[in-house]
């Protein structure tokens, strides 16, 4: 296993991935009035429907282009949450995955949110059941549960706080020192908090696909192509508790080496001196660090670090779903209310 910590009975062999049935695109296909219209025109009638509805259009920093260039705001999980929270709009769009559009409908119950297409799931969200948190929590009386913004609504609503991957430290530091720790459903960011804490922290066993994807391997090779780069990397991915080993045992060059979130990858990009960045996540992310550093190379450590989840989400679909108000996203009031404290607990520390 890459951690020492005591794990959960999630069974990685029963993981189950939503399928990208791309149910609306073949409603959009089958639509005559979206099959007849080009980008621009698609461009201009979600920017029409967007002021008649009086709709904000939000996005993860993993969306296609398109989407990311027309978004009100492009963000990462943490400042798409609160961007929610603040906006006074009547309609959400969310263009991202379906937990970010349920933390969403959580914080904004009076609003409309939208997913442009339901089958914008994540397998990491999928790997955490109520049933089996509660059965965690169970054989750990008194432990504190933290979970990943990764995960869906009913589980939110068995957790203490939320925390996303870029206050997931100040999440832990908050809780007394002498608490333990149950963290889920990343056993690759849990590890890293692990081993950056000292905490005693137990590790649920699930990943992201995408993450998990990126091996040390890939790491070693990108850098010998690359010496000179930095290399920043998300904590979700599988090289993680390798390359903190690598950290400590000299391998790796602490000076250029960065585990951060999306939105961390953004600010260390605005901010540092280095001319080239190797960049450890989804392959959406190289959109906007190009856009916003133009002087500035970016490249993968994988290049098919692609979240086929994130990607369902087009510009025929955005404009179906400001048009027909589809799909909305709701979540029980009474799951929604417990849920909520979790979440509120981490926005008060951000
Ligand atoms: P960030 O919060 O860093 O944007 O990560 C979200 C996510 O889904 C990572 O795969
Ligand atoms: Fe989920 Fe991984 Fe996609 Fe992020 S990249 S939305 S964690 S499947």
């Amino acid at each position: 296993m890459p951690h020492n910590g005591v794990v959960s009975d999630f069974d990685p062999g029963r993981r189950k991935r939503p399928a990208v049935t791309n149910e609306a695109t073949r409603l959009a296909v089958a639509d005559e009035e979206i099959s007849r219209m080009d980008d621009a025109a698609l461009i201009e009638g979600i920017a029409r429907l967007r002021e008649e509805r009086n709709a904000v259009i939000l996005a993860h920093n993993y969306q296609i282009p398109a989407i990311q260039d027309l978004a009100d705001f492009v963000g990462d999980s943490l400042a798409l949450s609160q961007q929610a929270a603040a906006t006074d709009a009547d309609v959400i769009v969310f263009c991202g995955v379906e937990f970010m559009a349920e933390t969403a409908a959580i914080l904004c119950p009076e609003q409309t949110v939208l997913l442009p297409d339901p089958a914008a799931g994540c397998s990491l969200a999928e790997m955490a059941t109520v049933e089996q948190v509660r059965r965690w929590k169970k054989d750990h009386p008194g432990a504190v549960t933290v979970a990943y913004i990764n995960t869906h609504a009913a589980v939110k609503a068995e957790v203490d706080y939320v925390c996303t991957s870029s206050n997931a430290r100040k999440v832990i530091d908050a809780i007394p020192e002498d608490k333990e720790i149950l963290f889920l459903p990343d056993m690759f960011l849990g590890a890293y908090l692990k081993q950056t804490t000292g905490r005693k922290i137990h590790l649920w066993l699930g990943e992201c696909h995408v993450h998990a994807g990126i091996r040390p391997e890939n790491i070693k090779e990108q850098l010998a192509a690359h010496p000179d780069a930095d290399l920043l990397l998300h904590p979700e991915c599988g090289c993680i508790s390798q390359c903190m080993l690598s950290l400590a045992q000299g391998d790796l060059p602490k000076e250029r080496t960065f585990i951060l979130g999306t939105g961390g990858m953004l600010k260390h990009a605005r901010e540092c001196e280095g001319k080239t960045e190797l960049i450890g996540t989804e392959v959406g992310m190289l959109h906007r660090l190009k856009k916003e550093n133009p002087n500035k190379r970016f490249l993968p450590v994988r290049e098919d670090a692609i979240c086929e989840y994130m990607k369902t989400i087009t510009l025929p679909k955005v404009y179906r779903s400001l048009r027909d108000m589809v799909y909305p996203v709701t979540v029980p009031p009474e799951i929604a209310k417990k849920a909520r404290l979790a979440i509120d607990r981490m926005l008060a520390l951000a």
